[in-house]
């Protein structure tokens, strides 16, 4: 066994502490994220219909981490079949993955957990060896999440250097995913190579990922964080507070453009106003190498995400509202994209296409 296995598995084990998703005893077991930071509760769903709804209910959130969701629902509706032949088998699993697939539109990690295990379905020989592999490959790429974070975290750490202040949007942190994280990941890295740095993490209005879970993480972790509204970006900058800006993504296309968290355009867009370097962090299950920019729904939520904060009312009655969760920074805007087989630099379309073959 050579040193870099041990470190691994070693740290795999410390960073499992945070665990986002899990199968256990054929149950889905997932942090409530809605409750954080005040209360940390585990909720444990039987039923594909519960996943789907945690789903698009933010229990559970993050472009990886809502893509081993789906698998694991997925595995759930494969117990919950009733079937007595592969045909009706793949039946219910199709219905399953539509319900699934319509949670949330974004995020292409989804489709992709989703597609992977329609795929092994298809090709087992009975219902009994497809809901055996089925499970198998849902919670292998629940490891194998992690250990994709980690590699992307070793890239990305070599950008960053001793007394950098990175800012971050939402969170794309071991919460957005099994475990690890990708932007924070790479955070998270860049101060295990021994490296002082210093994290301005934005409150992310108006469902608040930044304020509750990447300023709740990183205190977790002991790392230095200050927290600053999302319209003091401006200001941090023009003051010369941020040296560097880390994003996750929701969906990567073969040109570059990256959606992200709403709000992540106007970092970008200050950022090269200020001469900062604007980095995305995303596995290649982010990428969607097919789509167009027309071709991408941006996911609108509800009103009352921006009437209301903590339950209060904070708006008039009948305001009209406009709540899209994404936005799309373009390719322009966008220093470098780190992903578990390398950086990817601009231009992008070549740099994408040589990350996806030095991957075969
Ligand atoms: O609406 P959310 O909380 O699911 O949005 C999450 C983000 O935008 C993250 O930045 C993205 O999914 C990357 S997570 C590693």
């Amino acid at each position: 066994m050579n040193n870099n296995a041990i470190t691994l598995k070693q740290k795999l084990k410390i960073h499992s502490s945070l665990r986002t998703i899990d199968w256990k005893n054929n149950a889905v077991v997932m942090i409530d994220q809605t409750k954080l930071p005040n209360r940390l509760v585990f909720v444990k769903y039987k039923d594909y219909k519960d996943v789907a709804n945690a789903i698009r209910t933010l229990v559970v959130r993050g472009a990886p981490a809502i893509g081993v969701s789906g698998a694991f629902g997925l595995a759930l509706a494969a117990l919950q079949s009733k079937a007595k032949t592969k045909e009706k088998l793949l039946a219910d699993l199709e219905q399953a993955r539509r319900i699934l697939f319509e949670t949330r539109p974004t995020a292409v990690n989804l489709a992709w957990g989703l597609g992977k295990i329609m795929d092994v379905a298809k090709k087992g020989k009975d219902i009994w060896a497809i809901k055996k592999s089925i499970i198998q490959t849902a919670k292998k790429m629940a490891e194998d999440d992690v250990q994709t974070n980690m590699k992307m975290g070793k890239h990305g750490a070599k950008l960053f250097e001793n007394n950098d202040t990175i800012m971050t949007h939402c969170n794309a942190g071991a919460l957005a995913t099994v475990g690890y994280g990708t932007a924070l990941g790479v955070i998270r890295a860049t101060k295990e190579s021994g490296k002082k740095i210093k994290v301005i993490a934005t409150e992310t209005r108006p469902v608040m990922q930044g304020s509750r879970l990447t300023a709740f993480e990183l205190k977790h972790d002991d790392i230095d964080v200050s927290l600053i509204p999302d319209t003091a970006v401006g200001y941090a900058m023009s003051k010369g507070l941020v040296t560097k800006v880390i994003v996750g993504a929701d969906r990567i296309l073969r040109t570059g453009h990256v959606y992200n968290k709403i709000g992540t355009y106007q970092i970008a867009l200050m950022a090269q106003q200020h001469k900062i370097p604007f980095y995305v962090a995303a596995p290649l299950s982010t990428f969607d190498l097919k789509s167009n920019p027309e071709d991408v729904i941006i996911e609108q939520r509800k009103a009352s995400e921006v009437t209301t904060v903590a339950g209060k009312k904070t708006a008039p009655d009948d305001i009209g509202v406009i709540n899209p969760a994404f936005d799309m920074t373009p390719p322009n805007l966008v220093t470098g994209i780190i992903t578990e087989t390398g950086i990817a630099k601009p231009p992008y379309p070549e740099s994408i296409k040589k990350l996806f073959k030095s991957r075969l």
